[in-house]
C-alpha cells in the first residue's frame, strides 16, 4: 500500500470560489478519491490562504478586522467544496497557531544556514496611508503609450512590463495620493545557493515535461534572491527578531500545506514528521495552476532543501478554464461562482465534464456549455444510467428483485474486467480524458450487448424467464463494473448506486467478482438530464 500525501493550492481568502478554481480541486479530488478507491492510504490536504495586503484592505473596507472576513471566507469556500463533494482530509488555514511555529522554525533554519540576507530597498510609500505599495497598488499612465490607469508592473494596452517608478502621474490606489519613494530593509532568501539543488531536481522527473522546459529558460540568468518580508501595516506572522516586519504571504502559504497535515495529526492517527522529513518514503504530490508555478518549482523545493525537510515527488500543473472559448470574466457574464453553478445544476454534472477534459498536460480546457449538455446527457443518461434502467424494471417485475445465479456472458464480463489496469494506469497519469473515452467505450458495448439481446422481446415468450434473468443480471453486473471506474468521477451516483443494488461501498478489488444470486433495491432515477432552460438561468445570472 502506498502512502500519498495529496495537495491543491490554497485559495485566497478574500473572494468566493468560482468554477476556474474548481478545476484544480475537481482533478485532484478524482485521483485522490481513486488512489483511495484501489486501497492505497492517500491524505488529501488543503485550507485557505489568509495572508497579504488584498485581504487586510479587504477587511479594512468592510470595517471588519482580517480575523473575522477569513473566517467567514473559510465557511464559504468549505461549504461550495462539500458541496462539489471535493473531500479533503483536511480544509485549514493559513493563519493558525501551527502554521506560526513551522513558519518560525522554517526560518530559523534557512537563517542558520547562511540563507536570509538582509538589503535596503526603495519601495513606493503611500504617504497618506503610511504604507508601501505592492506594484499592483500603484497605477499611472504607460510609460511607453500612455495609456491611462494601467498598474504598477505592466501596460494592458502594448503590454510593456516595468517598475512602478517608470509610470507617469502615478497614484496610489488605496487612498489616491502621489507615491513617493522610500527605503526600508528587507529580508531575502538566496535561491541562488540552491542553484545546482534545483538543476538536479528539475531533470528528475518531478515536473512535466513542458514545465521543466519553461523552467530551465529561467536558469539562463542568474536566479535572483526571494524577497520573503513585507513591512506593517501588513495582516501575516512577524518576523522574529525585526521591528516591525512581516512574512511575505507566499513564504507562509506553502508551508501551510504541512500545518494542514499538523492540524490533522490532532484529531487522527497521522504522523506529519512521516510525510515531511527528508528521506520520507512516502509520496508528496501538489497539484496546482501553471501560474504559480515558480512558487512551487523553484522557491519551494530550495526552502524545503534549506530547512532539511523532503521535495515534493512531483508537481502537478494544469491550464486554466475557459468558458464558451472566453477568459472567464465578470463584463462577459462568463464569471460563474462555484455557489451560482450550484443554484442551477448538478455537481456531478462539471465533475464528469471536467474530468472528459482533463489531461496530464498544461493546455487551457474550455467549458462550452453545449459541448455540455450533449456530453452530460448522452454519455451519463443516455449511456451509463440507461444500461440499470433497462435491465432493473424486468428484475424487480419478474424476479422481485433477485439477480441470476450466473452470467450470461461471461467473455463479455471479462472484457469489462481486463480494462482494469488500462483504466486505472490513466487515472494515475491524469489522463482522465482518456480513462472516460475508454469507460464509455465500455458503456458503449453493454448497450449494444443489450440491443442484441433483447430482454423485452424474450419476456414476452414461453420458456424464456430464464434468460430474461440472465441477461438483466449480465447488464446490471456491467453496470457496477462501470460504476467502480467512475466512482472518483461521480461520488453521489456511486452511493445511490450502492444502496440500489444494495451493495457495501465498492471498492476496485470488487471489479473481479460478479454479483450474483444477490437481492438489489428497486431502482430510482440516477441522474436527471441537464436542461437548456437551468444554463440560461446560470449565465443570466448576475
Ligand atoms: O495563487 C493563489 O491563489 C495562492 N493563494 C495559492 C497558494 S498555494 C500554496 F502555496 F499555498
Ligand atoms: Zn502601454
Amino acid at each position: 500500500m502506498r502512502k500519498i500525501l495529496a495537495t491543491s493550492a490554497l485559495p485566497y481568502a478574500n473572494g468566493p470560489i468560482h468554477i476556474g478554481h474548481m478545476v484544480e480541486y475537481i482533478q485532484t479530488d478524482i485521483w485522490v478519491r481513486f488512489q483511495k478507491l484501489r486501497g492505497n492510504d492517500c491524505l488529501y490536504i488543503c485550507g485557505d490562504d489568509a495572508h497579504g495586503t488584498p485581504i487586510m484592505l479587504s477587511a479594512e473596507k468592510r470595517g471588519i478586522t482580517p480575523e473575522e472576513l477569513t473566517k467567514e471566507i473559510k465557511t464559504a469556500h468549505e461549504q461550495d467544496f462539500q458541496k462539489f463533494n471535493v473531500d479533503f482530509d483536511n480544509f485549514y488555514t493559513t493563519h493558525s497557531d501551527e502554521n506560526r511555529e513551522l513558519v518560525t522554525a522554517i526560518y530559523e533554519k534557512l537563517k542558520a544556514n547562511g540563507d536570509i540576507e538582509v538589503k535596503t530597498i526603495e519601495q513606493a510609500f503611500d504617504p497618506e496611508k503610511e504604507m508601501f505599495l505592492p506594484d499592483r497598488y500603484v497605477r499611472g499612465e504607460c510609460p511607453r503609450c500612455g495609456a491611462k490607469d494601467q498598474y504598477g508592473d505592466n501596460c494592458e494596452v502594448c503590454s510593456a512590463t516595468y517598475a512602478p517608478t517608470d509610470l507617469k502621474n502615478p497614484i496610489s490606489v488605496v487612498s489616491g495620493a502621489t507615491p513617493i519613494m522610500k527605503e526600508s530593509e528587507h529580508y531575502f532568501f538566496k535561491l541562488s545557493n540552491y542553484k545546482d539543488t534545483l538543476q538536479q531536481w528539475l531533470k528528475s522527473n518531478h515536473l512535466q515535461p513542458e514545465v521543466a522546459h519553461k523552467l530551465s529558460e529561467w536558469f539562463k540568468e542568474d536566479l535572483r534572491d526571494w524577497d520573503i518580508s513585507r513591512d506593517a501595516p501588513y495582516f501575516g506572522f512577524k518576523i522574529p527578531g525585526s521591528d516591525n516586519k512581516y512574512f511575505y504571504v507566499w513564504l507562509d502559504a506553502p508551508i501551510g500545506y504541512i500545518a494542514s497535515l499538523h492540524n490533522l495529526a490532532g484529531h487522527k492517527d497521522v504522523n506529519p514528521e512521516e510525510y515531511w522529513d527528508e528521506g520520507s518514503n512516502t509520496e508528496l504530490y501538489h497539484f496546482i495552476g501553471k501560474d504559480i508555478i515558480y512558487f512551487h518549482a523553484l522557491f519551494w523545493p530550495a526552502i524545503l532543501t534549506s530547512a532539511n525537510l523532503r521535495k515534493p515527488t512531483a508537481v502537478f500543473v494544469h491550464g486554466f478554464l475557459t468558458v464558451n472559448g472566453q477568459k472567464m470574466s465578470k463584463s462577459r457574464g462568463t464569471f460563474i461562482r462555484a455557489s451560482d453553478y450550484l443554484k442551477h445544476l448538478d455537481p456531478e454534472y462539471l465533475r464528469y465534464y471536467f474530468a472528459a477534459k482533463l489531461t496530464s498536460r498544461i493546455d487551457d480546457i474550455d467549458l462550452n456549455f453545449e459541448d455540455f449538455l450533449q456530453r452530460v446527457n448522452s454519455d451519463l443518461v443516455g449511456k451509463v444510467v440507461n444500461i440499470a434502467s433497462r435491465c432493473a424494471g424486468f428484475i424487480r417485475k419478474k424476479f422481485d428483485n433477485k439477480l441470476a445465479d450466473e452470467l450470461s456472458s461471461p467473455e463479455l464480463f471479462n472484457t469489462f474486467k481486463d480494462a482494469a489496469e488500462n483504466i486505472a494506469s490513466l487515472y494515475e497519469a491524469r489522463e482522465f480524458n482518456a480513462a472516460i473515452r475508454e469507460i464509455m467505450a465500455l458503456a458503449d458495448k453493454a448497450n449494444q450487448y443489450i440491443d442484441e439481446q433483447k430482454p423485452w422481446v424474450l419476456a414476452k415468450q414461453e420458456g424464456e424467464k430464464q434468460n430474461v434473468q440472465n441477461i438483466c443480471t449480465m447488464g446490471l453486473n456491467l453496470f457496477r463494473i462501470l460504476m467502480i471506474y467512475l466512482k472518483p468521477v461521480l461520488p453521489t451516483m456511486a452511493t445511490n448506486v450502492e444502496e440500489f443494488l444494495n451493495i457495501a461501498p465498492l471498492t476496485w478489488q470488487d471489479i473481479k467478482q460478479p454479483l450474483l444470486a444477490h437481492t438489489i433495491n428497486d431502482f430510482k432515477p440516477l441522474m436527471q438530464r441537464v436542461e437548456q432552460e437551468k444554463i440560461d438561468a446560470l449565465l443570466e445570472q448576475e
